[in-house]
C-alpha cells in the first residue's frame, strides 16, 4: 500500500520507481529511435498490462488510469465479456472481408445501432476502423446523397488527423500547421464556448447567438443551398470538453432541417454511456441525420460507425462505401458485449454519478485555488480550465502540463485538452469504483495545491 505525503493511504496505485522507472526510460530511448516524434505521448511510462481502471508499467507500478486509452475504454480495460466474445471470435475465424464473404456479427452489430442511436426513423450503419474514417465516410454519405459540396464545422473542434478530418478540425499546431493545403469547401463557425465567447457575448442573455448565427453564415460566407451537412460535437472533446447551452444543437438542428441541411454529430468522444446517456445527443434531444461513432464501441479494438437514416445512409452506389479491415469480425464481436455489458451493469447512470462525485469536489477546489478558471462537462465527461491568476483568463498551459506531471509521478494517468493546451479531462473507465475515483482525485488535488502553491497566489478564501 502507498502513502501520500499527508498519510492517506492510496490501496489502489502502487509506486515501485520513480517515474518514469528504468523499463520504461529504456524503451523510450527505443522509442526515440524508431518512432518519428510526431506521434507523441502523453505520459512517459510503457505499459505492460491493465485491467479495469488500473493500468501496470513495465516496471510494475500500478496506476489509475483516468485517461482510458482517450475514452476508450469507458467499460474497463480487459472487460471480462468483452475478452469472452472475442475469444470466442478468435475461435472461428479473423477475417474474411465483409466486401468477401460477409459475416452475421455485423448486421448484428449495425442492427443494434440502429436502435440505439437517437432519431424514430429507420436507419442503417456501416463499419469502419477510426474515428477518422467514420468522420470522412459521413461527409462522402451526405454529399452523395444532397448533391452538394459545402460542409460547416466549429471553432475548437476535432475531427481526426486524415486529410479530410483534418481540415474540419480547428486546432492549428499540433493538428494542422505544416500539413496544408486542406480539403476545400469546408466552412467553420464559433461553437457554444460560453467561458470564452467569441462575441464576448453572456449565456442566457446571449439568446445562443453562436447558434443562430449560423442563419448568418448562409448569407456572408456560403449559401446554404451549397451545404450538405454541418458536422458538430454534441460536447467539445479535444477542444476542451465544452457542453454547450441546453439550446445550442436543437437550434442548429431546426436551423439545418429548413434548410435540408444534414446534422452529422460526431460522438466518436461523447459516444458509448460516457455524457450520461448512451449519447450525448439524447441529453440535448436531438436527432441527427447521421451519428459518427468510435473509440469505446469495442473496449479497444478499432472499430467506428457511421449510423444514419436508412435513406441517406444508401445514397452511395455499391462499392463506394466499406474497406479491407472495415467491421473486423473480433471488433464487431467486442462491441456487441461492449453493448451487452453497458446495458447490463447500466453504466450511463454510472457516468453521470461519477461526473456529479467530481463536481462536487470540484466546485469546492474552485472556491480555494484561482487556477481553477472553469468546472465543466456532461456526465463523466469532465473537466477543468486552467488559467493564471488576474481577470484576462490567461491560458494556464504550463501549470496544466505540471500538474499532469505531478499526477503521473503520483500515480494518475491524467491527459491535457483544449485549444490553449490549459484543460484537464477525466476520461476515466466508468467502472471505476468510488473509492478508486476518490483515490485519484485525491491526487488531482495535490497537483492542484502544489502547483498552485507554486504560482506563489493567496488562495481564495471560501
Ligand atoms: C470527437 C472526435 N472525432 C474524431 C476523432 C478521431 O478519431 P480517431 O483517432 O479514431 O481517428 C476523435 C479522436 O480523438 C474525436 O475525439
Amino acid at each position: 500500500m502507498n502513502n501520500l505525503s499527508d498519510g492517506t493511504e492510496m490501496p489502489t496505485i502502487q509506486l515501485r520507481t520513480p517515474i518514469p522507472g528504468p523499463r520504461s526510460q529504456e524503451w523510450l530511448r527505443r522509442r526515440q529511435a524508431a518512432v518519428p516524434r510526431g506521434v507523441g505521448h502523453a505520459t512517459t511510462i510503457f505499459a505492460a498490462r491493465a485491467e479495469g481502471s488500473v493500468l501496470e508499467d513495465v516496471d510494475g507500478n500500478k496506476f489509475l488510469d483516468f485517461a482510458g486509452g482517450i475514452g476508450v475504454v469507458n467499460v474497463g480495460h480487459r472487460a471480462p465479456s468483452v475478452l469472452d466474445a472475442i475469444r470466442e471470435q478468435l475461435g472461428a475465424f479473423v477475417h474474411t472481408c465483409f466486401s468477401v464473404a460477409p459475416y452475421g456479427k455485423y448486421v448484428e452489430l449495425a442492427e443494434k445501432l440502429n436502435s440505439l442511436v437517437p432519431g424514430k426513423f429507420a436507419k442503417k450503419t456501416i463499419l469502419v476502423n477510426s474515428g477518422a474514417e467514420a468522420i470522412e465516410n459521413a461527409v462522402k454519405i451526405a454529399r452523395s446523397y444532397t448533391h452538394r459540396p459545402a460542409i460547416i464545422c466549429f471553432e475548437d473542434a476535432f475531427h481526426g488527423r486524415t486529410m479530410l478530418a483534418m481540415s474540419l478540425t480547428s486546432k492549428t499546431h499540433p493538428y494542422k500547421a505544416g500539413f496544408e493545403p486542406f480539403a476545400t469547401d469546408v466552412y467553420r463557425i464559433p461553437y457554444a464556448y460560453c467561458y470564452r465567447c467569441s462575441y464576448s457575448l453572456q449565456y442566457p442573455s446571449c439568446g445562443v447567438f453562436c447558434a443562430r448565427h449560423l442563419e448568418d453564415t448562409f448569407k456572408r460566407v456560403v449559401a446554404a443551398e451549397a451545404v450538405a451537412a454541418v458536422v458538430v460535437e454534441p460536447v467539445l472533446g479535444e477542444g476542451g470538453f465544452v457542453a454547450p447551452p441546453i439550446e445550442f444543437l436543437s437550434i442548429i438542428q431546426d436551423i439545418c432541417r429548413r434548410n435540408k441541411i444534414l446534422l452529422i454529430a460526431d460522438e466518436v468522444q461523447t459516444g458509448f454511456g460516457r455524457t450520461g446517456a448512451m449519447f450525448a445527443c439524447e441529453r440535448y434531444g436531438i436527432e441527427p441525420d447521421i451519428l459518427v461513432s468510435a473509440k469505446s464501441i469495442a473496449d479497444g479494438l478499432p472499430l467506428a460507425a457511421v449510423t444514419g437514416r436508412a435513406e441517406i445512409m444508401d445514397a452511395p452506389g455499391v462499392g463506394g462505401l466499406g474497406g479491407t479491415y472495415g467491421g473486423n469480425p473480433l471488433a464487431c464481436a467486442a462491441a456487441l458485449a461492449v453493448i451487452e455489458t453497458m446495458t447490463r451493469e447500466n453504466l450511463p447512470a454510472q457516468a453521470e454519478k461519477l461526473g456529479e462525485r467530481f463536481e462536487a469536489r470540484a466546485r469546492a477546489w474552485k472556491k480555494r485555488w484561482p487556477l481553477i478558471g472553469d468546472i465543466r462537462g456532461l456526465g463523466a465527461m469532465r473537466a477543468l480550465e486552467l488559467v493564471r491568476p488576474g481577470a484576462a483568463r490567461e491560458p494556464a498551459k504550463e501549470e496544466t502540463e505540471q500538474v499532469l506531471r505531478y499526477c503521473l509521478e503520483h500515480g494518475l494517468i491524467l491527459i491535457s485538452a483544449g485549444t490553449y493546451g490549459n484543460v484537464v479531462r477525466l476520461l476515466m473507465p466508468l467502472v471505476t469504483t468510488d473509492e478508486q475515483f476518490d483515490e485519484g482525485l485525491s491526487v488531482l488535488e495535490g497537483a492542484l495545491i502544489s502547483v498552485s502553491e507554486s504560482l506563489a497566489v493567496e488562495p481564495r478564501h471560501a
